[in-house]
């Protein structure tokens, strides 16, 4: 386990160095080194232009999600909000931006050059409710019941150990708390080959879960009110270029790829 975090630590420090040294971080989103392309249809236009208004650009230019948690949850202010694997900072800001003067959002990363980046983008915002800690979404460091929403961006699918983050954040929300999380997830029966070149590509290191799997852990985890909601459907067009260099034959395996991969929006209610 502690390989695949070496890699995803590895990888994003690249990603928030780029950005740093002001290339973008586009060669690297979640698929970054392995799969150039891919970048595109799963980071692309996640956030309308009246969204990001008066961000840092380097806060946009180093979103490497996968959907827009803050447009889909209802973040209301006085709230407490923390996002697990924060990145540059950009779901931070704009939460922050939600929740006001009167409340606050934490970013959680373990990535220094990430944690680095997301800092100086807070220092350019002039954003003073917002606190970037180090540390890992596996063990997040703030006390039982402390947290009001939780919100996470692609990066619950890069953990070995969905299982303990679920009940992590159970753990530090209110009763009555929400999760709120954007995450790549996969639907139905995918032959295993087919199913890790596509993660390859996708980057999902240890494992997108299946629907039927997250809601299933989420519920175990203690949630209720579970759903998920897809936001971004792949086909495997939008993988033409990886999958054939991986020797498939796209005409065949569009039937099991097409919909099945997809980013989607995942709730649930700590109960009251
Ligand atoms: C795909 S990027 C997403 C960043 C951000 N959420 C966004 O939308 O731009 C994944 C981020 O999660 C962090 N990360 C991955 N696994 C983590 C873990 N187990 N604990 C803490 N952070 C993690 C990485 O360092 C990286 O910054």
């Amino acid at each position: 386990m502690s390989d695949i975090k070496d890699v995803v630590r590895e990888k994003y420090g690249k990603a928030a160095l780029r950005v740093i040294e002001g290339e973008g971080a586009s060669c690297c989103g979640p698929s970054c080194c392995s799969a150039p392309g891919a970048v595109d249809s799963i980071t692309v236009n996640l956030y309308d232009q009246k969204q990001t208004e008066g961000l840092p650009a380097e806060a946009v230019l180093a979103s490497l999600g996968c959907g827009n948690p803050t447009a889909l949850a209802r973040l209301e202010p006085g709230q407490v909000v923390l996002d697990l694997g924060s990145g540059g900072g950009i779901d931070v800001l704009l939460s922050a931006k939600r929740v006001g003067p009167t409340g606050k959002a934490y970013g959680l990363d373990m990535t220094d050059e990430m944690l680095n980046l997301a800092r100086e983008n807070q220092r350019k915002a002039g954003v003073e409710n917002v606190e970037f800690l180090k540390g890992e979404i596996e063990h997040i460091p703030l006390p039982d019941a402390s947290v009001d929403v939780i919100i996470s961006n692609c990066v619950i699918n890069l953990s070995a150990d969905k299982d303990t983050v679920l009940a992590e954040a159970f753990r530090v929300l209110r009763p009555g708390g929400r999760f709120a999380v954007s995450d790549v997830v996969v639907r139905g029966e995918i032959p295993a080959e087919i199913r890790r070149s596509v993660e390859l590509w996708v980057g999902c290191l240890s494992g997108a879960l299946d629907e039927s799997d997250y809601v299933a852990k989420l519920t175990r985890a203690g949630f209720q009110e579970v759903s998920i909601e897809p936001t971004r459907v792949y086909k495997v067009e939008d993988a033409r270029e990886f999958l054939s260099g991986h020797g498939f034959d796209l005409d065949t395996i569009a039937p099991l790829v097409d919909g099945r991969f997809f980013s989607g929006f995942i709730r649930g209610r700590k109960p009251a």
